[in-house]
Formats: C-alpha cells, structure tokens, sequence
C-alpha cells in the first residue's frame, strides 16, 4: 500500500513542479553596480620624441635644403615676375600663371586650354606647384606633381623628355601661324601685335615643330638638345647640383661640348643673333615691326602674304622662345635664313 501512496506523491510533485516551470514570470531588473574598483599603481612616463624623430625634420632642419633652393628661385622669375598678378583670374591664362591653378588642373587632368575659370587669388610657380610639399609629411614629398610625357595642346605631338615634362605642361606655344590665317582670303595671314606664339614655345623649338618652318619650306624636326640630352628642360636649366636658379649650367654643356665657357658654343650664337638682327631692321624698314619707346618691338597688324607673314612670325617666334637659338641649332638656323630670304634679305 505504501509504495502505491508513495507513487502517486512523487507523481504529483513532478507534474507540480512541471507546472511550476512552465508558468515562471520575466525576469526581473538587473541590480544596480557595484562600487568602483580602487585606481591600480601610476604606469612609468613615456618618452619625448626627438625633433629629429619628426619626419619633418626630414626637409626642415639645419643643412638649409629649403633656404638655398628658395634663394634661387626667389632670383628666377617664377620667383619675382610679375605677370601673375596680372593673369591670375583669367581662366585662359591661369594653368601657367597661378600655382594653385596648375596644381588643381593637373590633379583633374586637364590642359592649359581646358580650365574654366580662374583663380580667386594669385598664387606663384612655386615650391607647391612643382613638388608634392605636405602631403605626407616626409623626405617623399619632394617627388614632382607630374613627370608624364604631354600631349602638347596646338599640335597634339607627343612631348617625352623625362623630368623635362613637367615644365613642358607650361612652357609650349599657345598658338601656331594657323591660328591665324586670314578670314576672307585663306592664303594670307591677318597680323596683330601679338603676332607670335606667346612667351612660352620652348616645348615646341625643342622638337622643331612650330608650324611657320613649312610655310617657309623647310623641314623642323627634333635636334641634339631634345634627343640627346638626359630630362631636356631640367637636364640644362637645373644641372647636377639641382640649381634652383633656373639659369643654364655650363657644367652640363661641357659634357658634349668640352671646350664650352659660355653658351655660345663654336660662336654659334653670335653669327645667329647677327641674322636676328638683320631680320629685325629689314621688318622695321618694311613698316612690318615697330621699334617703340620703351626699347621693346612690336608687330604692325595688318594682312600679309604668306612669305611676308612667316618672316614676322619667325622673328616674333624666336624672339620669345630667348635661347636664340641654342633649343634648337640647326633648326633655327634653318628657319632665320629661310626668313631673310622670304623678304628678298
Ligand atoms: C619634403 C620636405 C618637407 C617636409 C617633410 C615638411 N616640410 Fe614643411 N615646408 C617644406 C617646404 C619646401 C616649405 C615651403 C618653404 C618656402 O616656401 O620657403 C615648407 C613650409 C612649412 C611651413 C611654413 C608655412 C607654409 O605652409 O608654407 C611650416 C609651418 C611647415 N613647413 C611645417 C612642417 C611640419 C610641421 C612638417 C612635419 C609634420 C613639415 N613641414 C614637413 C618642406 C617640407
Ligand atoms: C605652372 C607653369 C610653369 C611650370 C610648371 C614651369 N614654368 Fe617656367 N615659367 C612659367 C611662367 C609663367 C614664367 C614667367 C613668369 C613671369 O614672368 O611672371 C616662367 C619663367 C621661366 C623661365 C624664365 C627665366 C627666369 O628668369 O626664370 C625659365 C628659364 C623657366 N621658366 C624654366 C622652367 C623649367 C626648366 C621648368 C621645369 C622644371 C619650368 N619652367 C616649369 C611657368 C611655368
Ligand atoms: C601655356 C602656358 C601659358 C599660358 C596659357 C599663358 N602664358 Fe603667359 N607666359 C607663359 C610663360 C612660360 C611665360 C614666360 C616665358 C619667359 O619668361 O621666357 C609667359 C610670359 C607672359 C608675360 C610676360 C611676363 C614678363 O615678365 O615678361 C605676359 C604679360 C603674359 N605671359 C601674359 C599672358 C596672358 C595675358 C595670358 C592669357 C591670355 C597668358 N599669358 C597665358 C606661359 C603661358
Ligand atoms: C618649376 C618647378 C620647380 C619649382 C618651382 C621648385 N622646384 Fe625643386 N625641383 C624641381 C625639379 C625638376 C627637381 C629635380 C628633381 C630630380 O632631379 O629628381 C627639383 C629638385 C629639388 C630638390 C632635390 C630633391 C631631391 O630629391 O634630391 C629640392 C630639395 C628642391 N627641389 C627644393 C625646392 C624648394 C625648396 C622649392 C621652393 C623654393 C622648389 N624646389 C621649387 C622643380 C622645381
Ligand atoms: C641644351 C640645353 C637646354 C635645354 C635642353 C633647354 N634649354 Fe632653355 N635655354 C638654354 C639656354 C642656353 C638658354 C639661353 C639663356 C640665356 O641667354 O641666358 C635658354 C633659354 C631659355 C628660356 C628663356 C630664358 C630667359 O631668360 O628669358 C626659357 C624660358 C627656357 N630656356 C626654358 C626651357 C624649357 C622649358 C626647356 C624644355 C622644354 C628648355 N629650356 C630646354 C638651354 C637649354
Ligand atoms: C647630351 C649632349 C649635349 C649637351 C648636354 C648639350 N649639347 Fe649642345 N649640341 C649637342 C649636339 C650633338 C649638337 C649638334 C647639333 C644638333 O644635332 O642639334 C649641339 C649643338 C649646339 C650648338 C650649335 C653649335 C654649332 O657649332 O653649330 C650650341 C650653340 C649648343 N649646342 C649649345 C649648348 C649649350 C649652351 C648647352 C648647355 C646649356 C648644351 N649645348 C648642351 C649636344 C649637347
């Protein structure tokens, strides 16, 4: 009997206690913190970094790296011309005049041609402009904004002179005799006082490509000083010793040309600025070029036959390219003779 009583107990404790766990209610709140554990021993002091840790110290630090190529700079007129103040808000005229502009320009992979508006400030060719200053922060940033070879913008030729390409995104012509022939009759060339390719065609006499070489009926093509020398542009303007100056360095002629003290290498600038000069006076007679007060020239507008007009354009062309010559030899050799024969000289 009792183990049948017992049974039916146990029985009964089971489905009371399944019930139980079947009908237990959300748990509750969480109890509120305990108090806050006492602060553990102060940890030992951590070590001042070195100002020659700084990875500034990289650039600015006592062997005056940045004072001796400012100094030079400062002297060159991407240094202290003055045409910045002059350009800087007009959009066709700012890549090449306004630092900030290039530098925005060539981040968005556009030309000189392209830009659409210009700069709200004035900025120069500047440290910035050229080098990739603060950008990390270290000895790196010297590395140059740009050094792809340029598609030059009035004759879409390719220009690939190592370092030199930097330079050559500001220092190509803006504009060819055929920019501008004469609306009416085609085979004449309407002249205005900027009859020329602008200050800026070095690119240009380097490969010998400046469009008034075939009007006169000579053949332009590269020379020596594009082919042979090491980064074109930076490998005379800049030197072994990356002279900021941006004047020519005798020390990089005499590698070809041993006997070098000057830049009239063999007398070749002097018979040629002998010719310049001889063109020059034949335009001043012709009425074609006036010689104004200031000491400066300029070109008379007006309409002209083609071999007339090519002799002008020449004599403005190499008068702003200013190596007289020396960018190019034989092929402004070729060009000045071919311009003095145009105008019977
Ligand atoms: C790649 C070299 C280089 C490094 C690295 C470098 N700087 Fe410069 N810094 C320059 C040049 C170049 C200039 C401009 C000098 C001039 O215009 O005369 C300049 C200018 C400055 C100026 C003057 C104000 C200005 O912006 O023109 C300050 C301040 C300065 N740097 C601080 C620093 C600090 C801080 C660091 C490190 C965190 C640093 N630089 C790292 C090259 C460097
Ligand atoms: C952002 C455009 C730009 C770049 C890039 C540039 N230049 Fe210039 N450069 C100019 C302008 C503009 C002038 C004239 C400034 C003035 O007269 O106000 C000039 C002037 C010059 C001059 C005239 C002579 C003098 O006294 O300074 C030389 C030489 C020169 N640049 C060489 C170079 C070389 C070499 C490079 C490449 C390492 C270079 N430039 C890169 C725009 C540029
Ligand atoms: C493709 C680049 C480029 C463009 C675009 C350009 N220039 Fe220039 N400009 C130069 C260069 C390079 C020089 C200086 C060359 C030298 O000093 O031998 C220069 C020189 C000058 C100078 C003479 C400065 C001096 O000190 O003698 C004036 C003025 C000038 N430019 C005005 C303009 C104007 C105005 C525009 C726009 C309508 C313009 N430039 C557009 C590259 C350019
Ligand atoms: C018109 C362009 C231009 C401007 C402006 C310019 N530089 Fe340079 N810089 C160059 C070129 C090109 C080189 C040669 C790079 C090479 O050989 O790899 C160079 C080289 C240097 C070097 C040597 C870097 C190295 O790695 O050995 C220093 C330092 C330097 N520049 C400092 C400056 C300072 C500071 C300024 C401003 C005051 C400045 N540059 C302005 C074009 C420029
Ligand atoms: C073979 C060496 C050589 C090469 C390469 C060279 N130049 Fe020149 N450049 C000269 C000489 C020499 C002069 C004349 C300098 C003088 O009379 O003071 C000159 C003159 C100039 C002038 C006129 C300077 C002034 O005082 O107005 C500019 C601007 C110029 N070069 C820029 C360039 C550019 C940009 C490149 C590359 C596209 C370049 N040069 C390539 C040697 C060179
Ligand atoms: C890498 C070699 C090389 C370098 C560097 C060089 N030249 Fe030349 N140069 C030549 C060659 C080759 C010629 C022959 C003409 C040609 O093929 O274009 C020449 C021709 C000349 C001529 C004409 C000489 C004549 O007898 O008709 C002059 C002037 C000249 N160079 C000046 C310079 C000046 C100035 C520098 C330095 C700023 C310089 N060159 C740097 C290779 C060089």
């Amino acid at each position: 009997m009792f183990n049948k009583k017992m049974l039916v107990l146990v029985g009964l404790l089971v489905l009371t206690a399944f019930a139980m766990t079947a009908c237990a209610g959300p748990v509750g709140p969480a109890g509120p913190e305990g108090p806050q554990g006492p602060a553990g021993p102060q940890g030992e002091p951590g070590q001042m970094p070195a100002v020659t840790d700084l990875s500034c110290a990289e650039c600015h630090n006592d062997t005056g790296t940045i004072a001796v190529k400012r100094a030079g700079w400062e002297i060159s007129k991407h240094g202290s011309g003055i045409a910045m103040i002059e350009e800087y808000n007009r959009n066709s005229c700012t890549f090449c005049h306004s630092g900030n502009s290039f530098r925005a320009a060539v981040a968005a992979g556009q030309n000189f041609s392209q830009v659409e508006n210009g700069a709200t400030e004035p900025g120069r060719q500047d440290c910035y402009t050229c080098h990739q200053i603060h950008t990390t922060y270290t000895g790196e940033d010297w590395a140059l904004r740009t050094t792809d070879a340029v598609t030059m913008v009035v004759n879409g030729a390719t220009f690939d002179g190592g370092l030199g390409n930097l330079c050559v995104n500001c220092h190509q012509a803006r504009r060819y005799m055929a920019n501008f022939v004469d609306k009416t009759d085609p085979t004449k060339y309407a002249a205005n006082v900027r009859f020329n390719t602008h200050l800026s065609p070095q690119a240009d006499s380097l490969m010998g490509t400046v469009d008034v070489a075939a009007v006169l009926g000579i053949e332009g093509k590269p020379g020596a000083h594009y082919n042979m020398v090491e980064n074109t542009c930076v490998g005379c303007h800049f030197g072994d010793g990356k002279n900021h100056s941006f004047k020519p360095q005798l020390s990089t002629c005499v590698a070809c040309h041993a006997d070098a003290t000057n830049y009239d290498v063999n007398g070749f600038r002097t018979a040629f600025e002998e010719k310049f000069l001889k063109l020059e006076e034949a335009l001043v007679a012709k009425g074609m070029l006036i010689h104004n007060e200031d000491g400066t020239f300029s070109s008379v507008p007006g309409t002209y036959d083609a071999q007339a007009a090519a002799a002008l354009f020449a004599w403005g062309y190499i008068e702003e390219d200013a190596s007289m010559g020396i960018h190019n030899p034989n092929y402004f050799n070729a060009l000045i003779d071919a311009a003095l024969a145009a105008i019977g000289e």
